[in-house]
């Protein structure tokens, strides 16, 4: 059991939802925070693309609501401090946006699209301008009263886990103003492949170690062995769960007790709560989008939602058709 401080923001027990591009909508969202999830970042949006075209073009992603969410994260992605002091700047100011409590900087990001800017985890291999932009966006964070965080990985190239680079770029981290740092015990160059390395996650823990900044670990915790697992190896100050929470909001209620090895006697999700789950979140999407583009942008999740029920291959086909949420509905209570 711990409390950990982000700066003035408390949180008891951190359990927190990892940043998805695709799956971490405002609607996923607040449904993992009902569930029990600290908090939740948005997926990554780009500094550079607020600086050229304002915040309207990226608005579905930085959507916020602090009284569905608890405390609400913006994640930015980018490779000149110039942008992000200019983006920081823009959210805070902005009326829909300036609730927001937490910034995180995104320096894990394998995608070669971003990592050929320089962005996401191309930034562990320039440990110096990755400093620049944390103090720059700090100082900014500041003067609006809100905090800043980073995400990272183990390492850029494979070796560097074990070299000491992946230990000092943590350990620059942890000097540089950030609140706190969530680490993937993956390194760039394992994209999503293999599995988290927890023997490094423990070493990045101990490279930070003293210095007060709340560290999170992530990679394949899928359940409440995997989350103790993880806490007892690592040292943890709490954990990041990704792919374990798509169509599974319910991992943050079985995960409830990770931090004092209690774990709690949840009867296992139905077919049936799933289906519910699913129309619930396509009815919360319709609130923001227009329904068939609500419909269409739900498909990965209503995939995560169906995977190993009965006839899932059918009905997978079948769900990738519809386009309204009666057709939805229909498909899943034929079944
Ligand atoms: C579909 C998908 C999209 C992702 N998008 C982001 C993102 O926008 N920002 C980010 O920091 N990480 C992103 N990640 C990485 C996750 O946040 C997380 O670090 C990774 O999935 C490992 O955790 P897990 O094993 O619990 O899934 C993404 C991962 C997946 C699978």
């Amino acid at each position: 059991m711990g409390i950990i401080n982000i700066g003035k923001i408390r949180i008891k027990d951190p359990l927190i939802l990892a940043p998805m591009a695709g799956t971490t909508t405002l609607p996923f969202r607040s449904i993992c925070h009902e569930m029990g999830s600290s908090y939740q970042p948005t997926e990554l949006v780009s500094a550079r693309s607020i600086l050229y075209s304002g915040l309207d073009k990226s608005m579905c992603y930085l959507m916020i609501d602090r009284e569905k969410e608890g405390i609400s994260c913006i994640q930015l992605f980018g490779s000149d401090p110039k942008d992000f002091e200019y983006a920081i700047g823009k959210i805070c100011e902005d009326e829909r946006l300036k609730d927001v409590d937490i910034i995180d900087i995104n320096m894990g990001c394998p995608v070669p699209k971003v990592v050929k800017t320089g962005a996401g985890s191309a930034l562990m291999r320039d440990p110096k301008l990755a400093n620049e932009i944390i103090r720059a966006s700090v100082k900014v964070c500041q003067s609006y009263g809100k905090e800043l965080t980073v995400k990272t990985r183990i390492g850029y190239e494979d070796e560097d886990k074990d070299n000491g680079k992946a230990e000092d770029f943590i350990k620059m981290l942890s000097q540089s103003g950030a609140g706190l740092i969530a680490v993937h015990g993956r390194t760039r160059n394992q994209m999503y492949h293999g599995e988290a390395d927890i023997d490094a996650l423990a070493r990045m823990r101990r490279a930070c170690e003293g210095s007060g900044v709340p560290f999170i670990a992530n990679g394949d915790i899928r359940d409440f062995s995997s989350g103790r697992k993880m806490l007892e190896m690592t040292g943890a100050d709490g954990l990041m769960i990704g792919r374990a929470a798509q169509g599974n909001p319910w991992i943050f209620r079985e995960l409830a007790g990770v931090f004092e090895n209690e774990e709690k006697d949840i009867e296992k999700v139905t077919f049936e709560e799933r289906k519910e789950m699913l129309l619930r979140e396509l009815e919360l999407t319709m609130r923001y989008k227009d329904e068939n583009i609500a419909v269409r942008e739900m498909r990965p999740s209503m995939m995560a939602y169906i995977k190993g029920m009965p006839g899932a291959a059918a009905l997978k086909v079948r769900l990738c058709a519809a386009l309204t949420y009666e057709e939805v509905k229909d498909i899943l209570w034929t079944v």
